[in-house]
């Protein structure tokens, strides 16, 4: 794992629809030691208000929304996600250095007018569900781990701070690349969970000794019977092993 003082190194998925659930979820975490992780499903139902709603409790939001667009529309709405405030925001690598650029370039001028910091910015390179099948049936023949270590470089030299891997490909990206990029890894498990539709997982410690920085966690923190308690637990399992 790279060193990161004071970087958070648990992101909670909040994939829920109502902002009462945002509310009574963010309100049992300790809302100082993670982020919170809006995606679209969140953000389609309820817009900047989810956004809104972990701030006034205190909270960190990472939006997730995985932008991918033409430069200029992704560099305005990155714009307008800085002046929201949130603490860093996702989108694609196969964007192209162009869109990449634009995005950094918003998210620094929009910080500095806002006189708030500057946030993360973290690229998917390809989407984790995808695999040689399905990349050739978009046309793309090179092989998986090639691809994704590509375009893990571009986004780094474009400026972004950090991809979005699984904890498998942390561990190639951390050994080709170096110490010089976040990484962020969902994908993860403390134990069985049935019906799992994520296929490459790994447990948080094994995560971090992969070169990972943040995690992303949902259904196996939300979904125990005490998520406050599973939170903690997990923040001093990570606490104790990267230190
Ligand atoms: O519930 P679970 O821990 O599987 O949630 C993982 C979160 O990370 C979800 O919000 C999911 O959309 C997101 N994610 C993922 N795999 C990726 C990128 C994002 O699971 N490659």
């Amino acid at each position: 794992m790279a060193e990161k003082k004071g970087f958070p190194l648990l992101a909670v998925a909040l994939d829920v629809t109502s902002l009462t659930e945002v509310r009574e979820i963010v309100s049992r975490l300790p809302v100082g030691e993670v982020v919170f992780k809006v995606g679209k499903q969140l953000f389609v139902a309820q817009g900047p208000e989810a956004v809104r709603a972990i701030q006034s409790a205190g909270g960190r939001c990472l939006l997730d929304l995985k932008f991918y667009d033409i430069p200029h529309t992704v560099e305005m709405a990155v714009a307008e996600a800085t002046r929201l405030g949130v603490w860093g925001m996702t989108l694609h690598a196969l964007g192209g250095r162009r869109m990449l650029e634009a995005a950094k370039e918003a998210a620094r001028k929009t910080a500095r007018e806002k006189g708030v910091s500057v946030p993360y910015l973290f690229a998917v390179t390809i989407p984790t569900s995808m695999d040689a099948s399905t990349l050739k049936e978009v046309g793309i023949t090179t092989p998986l781990e090639v691809s994704v270590l590509h375009l893990a470089d571009l986004a780094i030299r474009s400026g972004i701070d950090g991809v979005v891997a699984s904890p498998l490909e942390a561990t190639i990206l951390r050994k080709a690349l170096g110490p010089r990029f976040l990484i962020m890894t969902p994908g993860i498990r403390i134990s069985e969970y049935p019906g799992d539709d994520q296929r490459r997982v790994a447990s948080p410690t094994k995560a971090l000794d992969a070169g990972a920085d943040l995690l992303v966690m949902g259904r196996s923190i939300l979904n125990t019977p005490n998520p406050e308690q599973t939170t903690r637990d997990i923040l001093a399992l990570l606490k104790n092993f990267s230190s």
